[in-house]
């Protein structure tokens, strides 16, 4: 019986024996919370606060291991991150219920795209489109980490990035805030399900608090400046997403924010997030982000370092070692209130009350269980839907009238070139933690499980990030002799992700070179590109037949690729991030503001808001992706035009699938505010809707707008609408409006 993937993964959540936590009221955990709060020593609570990660229990690292082990015992450890699988984790938990008070521990993990089976990296997921999807494929890793001991996974990551130099663009769901708002929630829900204590689902932590994403030239761990209207309207709305979806943490971030770092800003943590958003989960700080504002210059050593971060809202240091030497003391110099560690501690028991970890320690630690998830051959099929889905379709050309792409399944011969063209590491992205990985389908695995008939030769030409041109040569010969090229080629999976910025975004090495060799055969190429950001690739979006973009698309990224390759999926994706044309333009993004000076036409910039050697346009817009059909959109109507307080509107659209093969269409709704208190971006995404239309059928599309949809924050931080005329667009990308009309707000 094959399942489509939706009902697969309602059978999953059918099948699974997810334990539920026995459903405690919240007051009922308050109470218990209370009670163990008052037989805590001062030294007790601060060992809550305290997050180490696990060292190796044998090798170089046994003996700081075993000073691991004595703090745990000690009750001087609240949480361990990056101890995985059941028997280990069981094994630390013993540990800690050998302390007086017996409070389990908190295993945590880094599973941002999958556990065992590794989904697309999540800038790749984003370009789906697909919340459906993109909750299923959390719920996969979910499942799978959590058989494997975990309760708390660091993502999602809702960092809104507009620089591709910045290499953790990779982590995020890209440039959008709209776009970003509805992908954090939907992965909170993936990872943490209706209620927290299922035994097949996990913490989920939004970060990085707060704006990490627009760091000064893309250099990771930089400063951020901005002003507060920004950071309100583009980077915390998918935090407070976040919130809304339930999620269980926050992690703040490395950077300084107007002078301020994250860690360290009560502005942040508790002003807004505690106060404003009323947060009842608790905020751990990233890696030793505690101990780094001695470097920032913000604290004059660790002892300050632990009073400003708890004092900030900071509640669990992370490997920062400043807490748990320098935090009782504190408290009694006076320099940090008793309320603002207990407030720290209650969050933190809470969750563990929540996880239903006092009832059973080792409820999330069950071999047998772990063997029979991790071993589920369904959560594959998850996997490659979500990648197809993923996969974004920049360029298909004709030639002699037919477009190159989908490949015939009995294509004569097809060459499959490139140093990524076999790799299977690269496939997986940067962020993989778990050691017992499924096999990666490759590039050209796919290929030859998908072809009937065809004979598919393949040559790398050179190594993975191909610093040199040896096999160049291989390789043309090999081209030389098929129909059709199919060039595999990118960054490797090293080169984005934390502490991966890079000044040139181009394709590393000599590729460039590569494909215009194998271009000079004379053969048409299929270029199929991996990244973990928009790169940049003028030649090969000049000069390819077709273009994918693959990003990094997990453990069935070769039968992803090839199901696109050869029709069996049709590409629906979108580019979730603006692919610039060349490091000039960076920051760039399709929600840009008019200026006095706009751009009208191309060949009219004097004296414009341009550039004298570049077009403003970008190389590919923010929404872009192809499809093997056409989209044809028709009679937009609103029902009505002038919208008064407390009414909906409704915008209508007929869409129609023009072509001979079945698509499924991301629509897009904009809107642009004309006049306003402080100047509105030209667009801002403000609805999407995936349509599946067989060909010729047609279908009447909607979408609602209420005042909340034309709301923003105004210069004095005041959510809300202001009356007056507003454009709506609607269309298959940001620089692909098909229509438009007018609103009038009252
Ligand atoms: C890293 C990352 C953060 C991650 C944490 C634990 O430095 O910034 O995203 O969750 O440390 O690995």
């Amino acid at each position: 019986m094959t399942l489509r993937p939706v009902a697969l993964a309602a059978a999953l959540i059918a099948a699974s024996i997810p334990l539920a936590a026995p459903a405690l009221a919240q007051d009922a955990i308050d109470r218990k919370v209370d009670a163990l709060l008052k037989q805590m020593t001062l030294q007790e609570k601060v060992g809550q606060l305290h997050q180490l990660s696990g060292a190796e229990a044998t090798g170089p690292e046994a003996a700081k291991r075993a000073s691991q082990n004595t703090e745990i015992r000690a009750g001087n450890v609240g949480s361990m991150l990056n101890i995985k699988g059941a028997k280990d984790t069981r094994e630390a938990q013993a540990l800690a219920l050998q302390s007086r008070l017996k409070i389990p521990l908190l295993f945590g993990l880094d599973v941002i795209h999958g556990y065992k089976t590794v989904f697309p990296v999540p800038i790749g997921e984003a370009a789906s489109w697909d919340l459906e999807a993109i909750e299923q494929s959390a719920q996969v890793a979910a499942r799978e980490a959590a058989a494997a001991g975990i309760h708390w996974t660091f993502a999602p990551m809702v960092d809104i990035g507009r620089d591709p130099r910045w290499g953790r663009v990779m982590e995020g769901a890209g440039e959008d805030t709209y776009l970003g708002s509805k992908i954090a929630a939907a992965r909170v829900r993936g990872f943490q399900g209706p209620k927290l204590g299922a035994t097949d689902r996990v913490m989920a932590t939004a970060k990085h608090f707060a704006a990490y994403g627009a760091a000064v030239a893309g250099r990771d761990y930089n400063a951020v400046d901005m002003s507060l209207q920004q950071l309100y309207e583009v980077y915390l709305p998918p935090f407070k997403a976040s919130v809304d979806a339930g999620v269980a943490t926050f992690m703040n971030s490395f950077n300084t924010l107007n002078g301020v770092p994250a860690t360290g800003s009560a502005f942040l943590q508790r002003d807004i997030l505690k106060g404003a958003w009323k947060y009842k989960g608790f905020v751990v700080s990233d890696w030793a982000s505690v101990k780094e504002m001695v470097l920032h210059g913000y604290a004059k050593d660790l002892p300050d370092a632990a009073v400003k971060a708890i004092n900030a809202g900071s509640d669990m240091d992370m490997e920062g070692e400043a807490y748990i030497a320098h935090l009782a003391q504190a408290v009694k110099d006076g320099r940090v209130a008793q309320k603002h560690v207990d407030d720290a501690v209650r969050r933190i028991l809470r969750k563990k009350f929540e996880m239903g970890l006092f009832d059973d320690p080792y409820r999330f630690s069950d071999a047998q269980r772990e063997q029979a998830v991790l071993a589920d051959p369904r959560h594959r099929a998850i996997a490659r839907d979500v990648a197809r889905k993923s996969l974004v379709l920049l360029k298909n050309d004709k030639l002699n009238g037919n477009a190159i792409l989908p490949l015939a399944k009995n294509a004569k011969s097809i060459a499959v070139i490139g140093p990524l063209a076999d790799s299977r590491r690269d496939l997986e992205g940067g962020w993989v933690v778990s050691d017992v990985r499924g096999e990666v389908v490759s590039i050209l695995d796919g290929i030859r499980n998908h072809a009937q008939g065809a004979q598919i030769s393949h040559a790398a030409a050179c190594a993975p990030g191909c610093a040199t041109a040896e096999g160049f040569d291989a390789a043309v010969a090999a081209a030389g002799k098929a129909d059709v090229i199919v060039l595999a080629v990118g960054e490797t999976w090293d080169m984005s992700g934390e502490a991966k910025s890079r000044t040139d975004i181009g394709l590393p090495g000599q590729q460039t070179e590569l494909f215009r060799r194998l271009k000079a055969t004379g053969k048409p190429v299929v270029a199929v590109l991996f990244a973990g950001r928009p790169m940049i690739f003028n030649e090969i979006a000049d000069n390819a037949d077709a273009i994918l973009y693959a990003w990094f698309p997990g453990s069935e990224g070769g039968n992803a690729v090839a199901d696109v390759l050869f029709g069996d999926y049709n590409p629906s994706a979108k580019l979730p991030a603006t692919f610039p044309r060349n490091l000039g333009q960076i920051p760039i993004s399709y929600a840009q503001y008019n200026t006095g000076r706009p751009v009208t036409s191309e060949k009219d910039i004097v004296y414009r808001s341009a550039y004298i050697d570049s077009p403003n346009t970008p190389r590919y817009a923010f929404g872009h992706g192809k499809s093997y059909t056409e989209f044809g959109y028709s009679g937009v109507q609103l029902d009505r035009t002038i919208l008064r307080p407390g009414q909906t509107a409704t915008l209508s659209f007929e869409l129609q699938n023009k072509g001979k093969v079945a698509g499924t269409e991301i629509a897009q709704l904009y809107i642009r505010d004309t006049v306003a208190s402080v100047v509105r971006p030209v667009k801002e995404l403000k609805g999407f809707t995936k349509v599946h239309l067989q060909p010729g059928e047609r279908r009447r599309v909607t979408f609602t707008i209420d005042r909340d949809t034309l709301s923003f924050f105004n210069g004095d931080l005041k959510w809300g609408a202001e009356p007056g005329e507003f454009k709506l667009m609607v269309g298959s990308a940001s620089d692909d409006i098909r229509l438009e009309t007018t609103l009038h707000l009252q």
